[in-house]
């Protein structure tokens, strides 16, 4: 039975789920909120997978649904006001700055804010763009979840989803190695993709590909 210290927090309650639930449209709309509520969806289902494998209880499910309709709160920012929320949170802005990279970081500081959530829910927010080196499992289920919910049309998404799938409906108990190689795709294709576009890459991203490598 693998223990991962997401499991050691008290859990995000119901009531406080079904709070941010009612209040997330007041952030994002349109395609933004589908997607939120398919990552949603998304990462249920995989914790449907990996709760038994870690031994988990239920009331866990309620920081996925936290997480999730939270990860992407405030992407509908400019990046002058993505900006703002670093100076009031001291969040680090980095070489490149972007509504891309800073969404996640401020996202997670102002879901703190309004809603108090859990260090668990905090972190898989905070991480779900560049991942990094020690993910829990949460993290790693929010960061899977966000790049493969079938939403997601680019090919390499597509990919990432059909290697994840295959491996768990052939071995359900082999979840947890598909998320990790599952994170790896994401990450490779994610950099592929930044390098077509000509953006930088946030070294955090170099660093949690590296992490995730594995030599033949
Ligand atoms: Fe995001
Ligand atoms: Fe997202």
């Amino acid at each position: 039975m693998i223990k991962d210290e997401f499991f050691t927090f008290p859990a995000t309650s119901p009531e406080k789920v079904e709070e941010i639930r009612s209040k997330i449209g007041d952030f994002i709309s349109g395609s933004r909120l589908e997607h939120t509520f398919s990552v949603e969806k998304e990462a249920l289902n995989i914790a449907k997978y990996v709760f038994p494998v870690c031994g988990t209880d239920n009331s866990h499910f309620y920081d996925v649904s936290a997480s999730a309709l939270l990860h992407d709160i405030t992407k509908g920012l400019s990046l002058a006001e993505q900006l703002e929320l670093c100076e009031k949170y001291g969040i680090e802005k980095g070489e490149f700055p972007s509504c891309a990279l800073l969404h996640s970081k401020t996202a997670a500081y102002l879901s703190r804010e309004l809603f108090g959530v859990n260090d668990a829910v905090f972190s898989a927010i905070l991480c779900h763009t560049t991942g990094k080196e020690n993910m829990s499992v949460l993290d790693k289920i929010i960061f899977v979840s966000d790049y493969i919910e079938p939403n997601r049309e680019y090919e390499e998404c597509k990919k990432a989803r059909e290697y994840f799938y295959e491996i768990v409906s052939n071995s359900p108990e082999s979840i947890l190695t598909a998320l990790d190689g599952t994170i790896l795709l994401s990450l490779d294709g994610t950099i592929r993709s930044l390098l077509r576009k000509n953006q930088p890459i946030d070294v955090q991203t170099i660093i949690t590909r590296n992490h995730f490598f594995k030599p033949n």
